[in-house]
């Protein structure tokens, strides 16, 4: 995916757009570019970050008030200045930015080779600004019917914003499939793939749907489909405050996210849970709470990071509600001709709400007639309007390229519906289910004492900081946890890491242990304490490394262990939310001990926008 920002009005265009590159930057970070309209219309790329293109355009001139930028990750072509955007059309008509992918890009690009055109580019986005041309000069049309014209041809996802050289006072921005934003202020108008670079000017927004197409003049704004029905804007309001968005004195998003857990998580339950803490109450299930509760089983979906809080989901669901549950990676699920049945309950988890492979499972599933729900953080995202219902996490803006509160907050909202099914289905005792709510809201304090001891996991990460593999082992609810803890390591410091069911162990990685692997291993006290106990005899019985995270004052586990990680005391069903909190921390320290970008990790990009 990639980071879009545009302006038109009378500020100065540059520093608006630089400032909504950086805040984009998650997005996508190996390339950078910005155009500048004035009385022509100037273009300066490169390779690199939005700090390289800001040293880039330092001695060049940059005024005027109309513009637009994108911070790049690469699909079609290497990261270069060449594929950099914005594209401009072979005669310097029109100039593109785009977020998404042209799929037919090679037949239409033949078919424009064939009528002489030539490209600079290996990317798509040139095809479609040459095809914008090509229909512009050849119908001798305006600028907007030609980019509607041409996005009639064009098959796959964009997310654009195009200038005409010979429409200067104008933007044209269009969306289908990945997300744009206009922000309306007084006499201008803001353009961005999500909200965070908007809101610093102004709170009312409109979130464009698939086929629109924006006409935006500094004091006009003209809304219509692709196929030119007028369309009414809705604007809305969006609840995001600036400090939501800085580091707010942290030394990276991904460290101040974690910080923010307690609050994230309170946030996600606040409202929801009965003031003496007896009832959760979920507005957005309202409507299909009669599907849920006949479902005879329930297929939870996601990607990395959310697919891990959907396996925490099972756990829940099964163990508390009675209700069979299924995980799927959504890439596979939709590839896979999957048998999905009208009385199946889809949940969709996502963070962005935007994740290619998730928004094509909840399609197949909607379209086999299953009632298909999300439980996504960003408010106004695809997926939660491509869902019949849904709650939002409320984690607040993640920046950070690896997903923590985020996950936190999607355990949350799993474990608040696990207890309203058991509530209604009656699968547990009111004592117990009174209990788990209690220990629910407990958890923000329990997490406030787990991140008081970051001296003691920044001692094990030097330690260790050196290691080429990990390995991470948890049972039952800790399992899901082993794999998100080893997924957090790998993505931000490259260190090769697996996570296993710690009883898998013994079935074929327990050959990879000698006295080089740190084993990090969940065994807080729950059902399968004993258990765990004689994994990790196994792992030191062949000089492996283990990193235990245990349950306070734990002796016995700290005789065999070679560090310890303690953590409070919690129902093994809310645990999950606080053991993940160390492992997060521990890949942080590691990572930037290694020297390594944590907030943007190499190859990443923040939410994955391609199938
Ligand atoms: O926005 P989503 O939750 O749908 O994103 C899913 C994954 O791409 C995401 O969790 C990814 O695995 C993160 N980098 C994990 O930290």
């Amino acid at each position: 995916m990639c980071g879009i920002v545009g302006y038109i009005g009378d500020k100065n265009a540059y520093p608006i757009i630089i400032n909504g590159l950086k805040r984009l930057e998650y997005r996508g970070y190996d390339s950078a570019g910005i155009a500048i309209l004035d009385d022509t219309v100037k273009t300066y790329k490169c390779k690199g970050k939005v700090a390289d293109l800001e040293k880039f355009v330092a001695d060049k001139d940059i005024s005027g008030n109309i513009g637009m930028g994108h911070t790049r990750w690469a699909t079609h072509g290497e990261p270069n200045d060449e594929n950099a955007h914005p594209q401009v059309s072979q005669n310097g008509y029109f100039t593109v930015i785009h977020n998404g992918i042209i799929e037919n890009y090679s037949r239409l690009k033949k078919r424009l080779k064939d009528r002489g055109y030539k490209f600079v580019s290996e990317t798509d986005t040139e095809v479609l600004a040459n095809l914008i041309e090509y229909i512009y000069l050849k119908g001798k049309v305006t600028a907007e019917i030609a980019v509607r014209l041409a996005l009639t041809k064009v098959i796959g996802a964009y997310g654009l914003v195009i200038s005409c050289k010979d429409e200067k006072d104008k933007l044209i921005a269009a969306r289908k499939g990945s997300p744009l934003v206009i922000g309306v202020g007084k006499g201008e108008y803001f353009l961005a793939s999500d909200a965070t670079p908007i809101v610093e000017y102004t709170n009312s927004v409109i979130y464009l749907n698939d086929d629109d197409v924006a006409i935006l003049k500094k004091d006009e704004l003209i809304l219509k489909t692709v196929h030119n029905d007028r369309l009414t804007p809705k604007v809305q309001k969006v609840d995001l405050e600036i400090g939501e968005i800085d580091k707010n004195g942290f030394d990276h998003f991904m460290l101040k996210e974690i910080f923010e857990q307690p609050r994230a998580i309170n946030d996600t339950f606040r409202g929801r849970i009965s003031a003496d803490n007896t009832l959760v109450h979920l507005g957005g299930l309202f409507n299909v709470i009669p599907q849920l509760l006949a479902a005879k089983r329930i297929i939870i979906i996601g990607c990395g990071t959310s697919w891990h809080a959907g396996l925490v989901g099972e756990y829940l669901f099964e163990d508390l509600a009675r209700i069979p549950v299924e995980v799927e990676y959504a890439s596979e699920f939709r590839y896979r001709n999957p048998i999905i049945h009208k009385e199946d309950v889809i949940i969709a988890i996502s963070q962005s709400g935007e994740t290619a492979d998730t928004l094509a499972a909840i399609k197949l599933a909607k379209n086999a007639g299953a009632t298909v729900l999300g439980i996504c953080n960003v408010v106004g995202s695809s997926i939660p309007r491509y869902t019949d219902a849904g709650v939002y996490t409320h984690a607040g803006p993640e920046i950070g390229v690896a997903s923590t509160k985020a996950f936190t907050a999607q355990v949350t909202v799993l474990t608040m519906m696990a207890l309203v099914l058991a509530e209604k289905k009656n699968t547990i005792s009111d004592k117990e289910r009174k209990r788990l709510i209690k220990e629910l809201v407990n958890i923000p304090k329990t997490i406030d004492k787990i991140l008081k001891n970051s001296e003691e996991y920044k001692k094990i990460a030097e330690l260790y900081k050196d290691s080429e593999n990990f390995l991470y082992l948890g049972r039952g609810y800790f399992f899901p946890v082993a794999l998100e803890g080893a997924l957090k390591l790998k993505e931000i410091s490259y260190i090769h890491a697996e996570g296993y069911p710690a009883a898998e162990m013994k079935h074929g990685p327990i050959a990879l242990i000698d006295k080089n692997m740190p084993v990090v291993v969940i065994a807080t006290k729950d059902g399968s304490y004993e258990k765990i106990v004689s994994n990790i005899q196994e792992v030191k019985a062949r000089n492996g490394k283990v990193i235990a995270l245990v349950t306070e004052g734990d002796t016995i586990i700290k005789n065999l262990a070679d560090h310890v990680i303690e953590v409070p005391q919690n129902d093994a069903a809310l645990a999950p939310l606080a053991t993940v909190i160390p492992l997060q921390l521990l890949s942080y320290y590691i990572a930037v001990m290694r020297g390594c970008n944590v907030d943007q990790p190499r190859n990443l990009a923040k939410s994955v926008t391609v199938e």
